[in-house]
């Protein structure tokens, strides 16, 4: 393998990133991948069990950690990283934890990203791919699709530092002509998602015969994507996209969160009445729409997965893995719960 032989993985031990080090592992094993990753609270080491990668624990916003990151694929300063690409994870993701304190989502998404842009661009990075979200374009009306030109109109401060990354890794293409890709997919569901997220809270609270806590009328509509379908359009960006192409990642499923619950407790076998509606989410965007148009025209790839299947599966996976759905909730997760949802729940 030439091109893209070694991979340094930001954000390799969350949800996503993990999921894309298992699935390079199993289609490209020659390829040698290290992980940079804070380990904050969404973080874990214990996703990449068995995969033969280097973990480096550190913060993408610190020059000296990003350093080493870059050594331990082999590389110093000043170049010798020709055959390299990063493929950038890291973020701070939960709009919930934006609204109540903004600052780490600067710190990391986009002093964090400007910290591994200068990285790269020192190194000779071959390929910069920045993952990014639907959720820069800011709600979308009925019946509309978002194409990747469309004006960017984040609403919330996870939303806002997600475009400002944006920003920056598109001026850095211009400025120092890095070779950059950014994609914006849509929300993903699968395993080893912290369970703050509606997909693994809803099975974990379902499961225990707890309340679901649903924000508002329920009605709020997103695009839902597989993990497994992102990481693989992930590699097809990573290998053939356009340098300087920003391409959408569409999981081309519009569902409400209604109907999401509604799947889930059919499938557990659980009744509908443990839904709870809550008080509704600050500035909750109403619909997200990413066009999947270009990333199909450019590089042929569409998702390979039905909901339906992917989503019984994930609810398998939750299932037969409760020992590390407990572990991960033991953390700062219930003080998190309790905070966000108490008093929600009691009205
Ligand atoms: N989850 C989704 O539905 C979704 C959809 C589209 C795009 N994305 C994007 O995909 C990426 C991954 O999302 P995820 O859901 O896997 O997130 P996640 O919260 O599960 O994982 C984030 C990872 O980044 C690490 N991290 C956080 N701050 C760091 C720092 N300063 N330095 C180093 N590592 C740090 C965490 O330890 C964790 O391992 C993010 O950039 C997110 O914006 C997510």
């Amino acid at each position: 393998m030439s091109e893209f032989d070694t991979l340094l993985v930001t954000g390799g031990a969350g949800f996503i990133g993990s999921n894309f080090v298992h699935v390079v592992a199993e289609r490209t094993p020659a390829r040698r991948v290290v992980v940079l990753d804070k380990l904050t609270y969404a973080g874990n080491a214990e996703n990449l069990a068995g995969l033969d990668v280097e973990l480096v624990r550190g913060d993408i916003a610190d020059p000296e950690d990003v350093g080493r990151a870059f050594q331990a694929t082999g590389t110093g300063g000043g170049g010798g990283a020709e055959n390299i690409a990063v493929i950038h994870f890291a973020a701070e993701t939960h709009v919930d934890r934006s609204i109540e304190s903004a600052l780490p989502f600067l710190h990391t998404n986009v002093v964090g990203t400007q910290v591994l842009l200068d990285a790269a661009r020192e190194r000779g990075v071959r390929r910069f791919v920045h993952i990014s979200t639907d959720e820069v374009y800011g709600p979308i009306p009925d019946g509309v699709f978002t194409p990747e030109d469309d004006l960017l109109n984040p609403t919330n401060p996870y939303s806002a530092s997600k475009a400002a990354s944006e920003h920056l890794v598109h001026a850095a293409t211009i400025t120092h002509g890095i070779d950059a890709v950014i994609t914006r997919c849509s929300n993903n569901y699968g395993p080893y998602q912290f369970p703050e997220k509606l997909i693994p809270l809803m099975i974990a609270n379902a499961s225990e015969d707890k309340p679901l806590p649903v924000y508002g009328d329920g009605l709020c509509e997103r695009d839902w994507t597989h993990v497994r379908d992102h990481c693989d359009a992930v590699l097809a960006v990573l290998e053939r996209g356009r340098a300087g192409a920003t391409y959408n990642i569409p999981g081309n499923t519009h569902k409400t969160n209604l109907e999401v619950l509604h799947f889930l407790l059919d499938v557990l076998g659980k009744p509908r009445s443990l839904i709870h509606h809550v008080k509704d989410r600050p500035g909750h965007d109403r619909r997200y729409a990413p066009d999947g148009a270009r990333i199909q025209s450019e590089l042929g790839w569409t998702p390979s997965r039905t909901f339906d299947d992917a989503m019984e599966e994930t609810v398998r996976w939750y299932q037969d893995n409760t020992d590390w759905l407990e572990r991960v909730r033991s953390g700062e997760y219930r003080n998190y719960y309790e905070r966000h949802y108490g008093e929600r729940l009691k009205t």
